[in-house]
């Protein structure tokens, strides 16, 4: 028996009746046409699935829709209509931090956040935010550089605004 389910995504409120059993990530991408959220392992080892609940990044394929009951949900789709992300999309693009492009979107999910929390870290802190995002195809360095360089023009942006 279907459940109300009552949330808002990337801004927009939404209302659906889902199954107790359905997955954040198959309500995104199957109700809501959000294909932008991509599964791959769907048991919470890949990354590739992760949006933001209530800002907190979260695996949309361990998450239960009905979970989301009265959260803020935002995706990739969610960043790309707001342009949050436009330059750390940029920076992923000049420094060729992506082939395939599979694991990307859950990657940015992951920057996101990690900018919104930290807006100066580490490497090794980059490293450990991205721990569980997996990427088939490159070698990592190039998303930290990536990531690194967004956050220092972020940084140099807001000084220059003083
Ligand atoms: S599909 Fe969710 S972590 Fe891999
Ligand atoms: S770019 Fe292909 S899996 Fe990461």
């Amino acid at each position: 028996m279907k459940v109300m389910l009552s949330t808002t995504v990337n801004g927009e409120q939404v209302q659906e009746a889902v199954l107790p059993r359905t997955s954040l990530a198959d309500f995104l991408r199957e109700d809501l046409g959000l294909t932008g959220t991509h599964l791959g392992c769907e048991m919470g080892a890949c990354g590739a699935c992760l949006v933001l609940m209530d800002g907190v990044p979260v695996h949309a394929c361990l998450v239960l829709a009905v979970q989301a009951e009265g959260s803020t949900v935002e995706t990739i789709e969610g960043l790309n209509e707001t342009g949050a992300a436009a330059d750390l999309q940029a920076r992923f693009h000049d420094r060729n931090a992506l082939q395939c492009g599979f694991c990307t979107n859950g990657m940015l999910m992951s920057a996101q956040a990690l900018l919104e929390a930290n807006p100066a870290p580490t490497r090794d802190e980059i490293r450990d935010a991205l721990s569980g995002n997996y990427c088939r195809c490159t070698g990592y360095e190039a998303i930290v550089d990536a990531i690194d360089t967004t956050a220092r023009d972020r940084a140099a942006r807001t000084e220059a605004a003083k």
